[in-house]
């Protein structure tokens, strides 16, 4: 009951997610429904593309508006792009790929990481009470670890916001390279487990220590965890890492890393639609 056939016309703006594979993906049935809730008219399909560049050049007539991008295209994608927003271009990666109405370009985009940092802003606001027109990240002392495509994102996301960024990692040179990018500093993770500024931090993992099946490992230890006021994990398989449970306990507020991907709906669905997002519907499809 997802696409109805009739409501199919000429003004009809489809949409689809390119990945491989794509059976799995939830995106069709979130978006055609939340389209559907808003009266929007579009469609969305699931799009199994093996080589972006031949399924771009090959079959993206002018009516697909806008793609989103699944594992593992997102790198691909950026290099199909007409043209591809800075930040997108700095992490390397795209998650959504949008027609420009003027002129039938394709611009990419990264919004991935506007998910972690919504829902990381969000959980802020609703513990502090700071109000919805500044970002209570502005200022804050924000700790990424990792320094791989997701690393990448939260660090400029929270650099965007105003924070004051640490970038820690197993490899120190990446870590060194992110933190130049974003005005922050470097340190190791050895280190990051002795660093107790005044303040309290926030805490965003974006490794993946402490997946599943390696749920027992974390990559802080728990006494460093009460140096944080908030802690997130990218990671969702587990939803409650080890990281999570331990700040949990510290009594830190903690965001989970579905947040990340139910949050990166919101503004994907914005961009594709320019309306405001049916959240409780997304909530519902994903959670
Ligand atoms: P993603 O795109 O999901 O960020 P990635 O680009 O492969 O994935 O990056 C993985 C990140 O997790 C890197 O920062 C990696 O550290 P290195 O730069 O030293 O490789 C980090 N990482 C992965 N496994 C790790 C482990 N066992 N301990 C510490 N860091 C780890």
């Amino acid at each position: 009951d997802l696409y109805n056939l009739r409501q199919i016309g000429a003004d009809t703006k489809v949409h689809g997610v390119i990945g491989n594979p794509i059976g799995h993906s939830k995106s069709p049935h979130l978006y055609n429904a939340a389209f559907k809730s808003v009266g929007f008219n579009g469609i969305y399909l699931p799009l199994l593309v093996d080589n972006v560049a031949n399924y771009i050049s090959t079959y993206s007539s002018p009516d697909f508006v806008g793609y989103s991008y699944t594992i593992p295209h997102k790198e691909d994608g950026l290099r199909c792009c007409d043209e591809v927003d800075p930040i997108a271009k700095e992490i390397g990666a795209i998650s959504c790929m949008i027609r420009r109405p003027v002129d039938g370009k394709l611009i990419g985009y990264n919004v991935d990481y506007l998910g972690a940092i919504a829902a990381i802003e969000e959980a802020l606001r609703a513990t502090n009470g700071v109000p919805a027109s500044s970002s209570p990240l502005a200022g804050k002392l924000f700790v990424v670890i990792g320094a791989g495509g997701a690393g990448k994102a939260l660090a400029y996301g929270a650099y965007e916001k105003g924070a004051r960024v640490i970038v820690a990692n197993r490899t120190y040179g990446k870590a060194k390279e992110l933190a130049t990018k974003v005005g922050g500093q470097a340190i190791t993770l050895d280190e990051l487990k002795d660093f107790h500024p005044e303040e309290r931090m926030i805490l965003a993992n974006t490794t993946s220590v402490g997946m599943k099946p390696r749920i027992d490992d974390t990559p802080l230890p728990k006494e460093a965890l009460k140096h944080y006021s908030l802690v997130f994990d990218a990671i969702y398989t587990p939803k409650l890492t080890r990281l999570l449970r331990e700040a949990q306990e510290a009594g830190t507020t903690i965001v989970y890393g579905t947040e990340m991907f139910i949050n990166q709906a919101f503004v994907q669905f914005k961009r594709f639609t320019g309306l405001p997002a049916p959240k409780q519907l997304i909530r519902d499809v994903l959670a």
